[in-house]
């Protein structure tokens, strides 16, 4: 067992070993990692409240449930002048916006821009410019398939001050939604975020690099394409009977899902059709949903019987 002495002695060692980064953080204002009073040490940390005028918040608000913002969205939805969101952005998050602020609906159905992107990114400066201070939230996390680096560039090139605020993507909660994680050591060393909107000149993914069996695929916007996706993956060489889910709302209330295979999905997504906003899943992580759910299903007909 340490001694007090012997634990003293080692807190001291690393105190003079961190000595040059808690100067360095002096120097540049930043919060002391390891202070552990609970004091609010600098503007800006989740409970600083600093939504600065003139700036640009991109800013994260998960995947539909309020309680999945981080704490840093929350606080600034509650200052910021002007917010500026999308199309996914759920009810209960605008619904912590003070009803006296500006907003502005920028969302976009598939196909459907309400408004432009450049607009979007004239709107943001304009805002900045008249020394707002701006939350532009955009649904899971801003960075993924949300256009922000668009909006980065505009602000950048008029000069505006931005921060980025990240939040749960559309893939962390589905997987949460059903019981599952994302990656599992003993079916994926490995996670790849796909849009199903394809780029490529050709309009067709490389579904040989795709189809693989150690990892994790995750498409999103890919609602319309199930078909071609299961196609794709199965001409790749993926077996017929390969693990595939589709979850849609994931983490709101009326969430629903879907858990097949490759060879029988889009049969049964025609039977049972899915709203959008719905995110595919497809990798061998999925066998895991089909035995929790039954699991699940187990431990409640005892519950009602008991
Ligand atoms: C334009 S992308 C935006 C992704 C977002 N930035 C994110 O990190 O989740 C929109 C797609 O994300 C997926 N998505 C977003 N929210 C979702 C939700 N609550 N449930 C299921 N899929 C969702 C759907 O595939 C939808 O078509």
């Amino acid at each position: 067992m340490r001694t007090l002495n012997q634990t003293l002695k080692t807190r001291a060692l690393w105190y003079a070993l961190l000595a040059p980064l808690r100067g360095l953080a002096r120097l540049i204002g930043a919060p002391a990692p390891w202070r552990t009073d609970g004091a609010d040490h600098r503007k800006g940390t989740a409970l600083g409240g600093d939504c600065r005028p003139g700036s640009v918040y991109l800013v994260g608000a998960g995947s539909g449930a309020a309680e999945l913002l981080t704490l840093r969205a929350a606080r600034l939805l509650g200052e910021a002048d002007a917010v500026v969101y999308d199309r996914l952005v759920g009810d209960e998050v605008l619904a912590l916006i003070p009803a006296h602020r500006e907003r502005y609906y920028v969302g976009k159905a598939s196909g459907h821009h309400s408004v432009p992107q450049a607009e979007i990114g004239e709107l943001l400066v304009e805002l900045a410019g008249q020394g707002k201070s701006v939350v532009r939230l955009k649904g899971g996390d801003p960075g993924v398939f949300g256009r922000m680096g668009e909006e980065l560039a505009a602000l950048d090139a008029a000069g505006v001050p931005t921060e980025i605020v990240p939040g749960i993507t559309a893939a962390s909660a589905a997987c949460a939604g059903m019981g599952i994680p994302l990656t599992d050591r003993a079916h994926a060393q490995q996670l790849r975020l796909v849009t199903a909107q394809l780029c490529r000149a050709d309009g067709e993914p490389d579904w040989a690099a795709l189809a693989r069996r150690d990892e994790t695929l995750v498409f999103y916007m890919g609602l319309a394409k199930v078909e071609a996706i299961c196609d794709g993956l199965r001409g790749a060489g993926l077996p017929d009977d390969w693990p595939i889910m589709l979850v849609a709302n994931a983490s709101l209330p009326e969430q629903r899902a879907l858990i097949g295979t490759l060879a029988e999905m889009p049969a049964k997504l025609a039977a049972e059709p899915l709203p959008s906003p719905c995110l595919i899943v497809v990798g061998s992580v999925v066998r895991m949903a089909a035995s929790r759910a039954s699991l699940k299903a187990l431990a409640e007909a005892r519950l009602a019987e008991a």
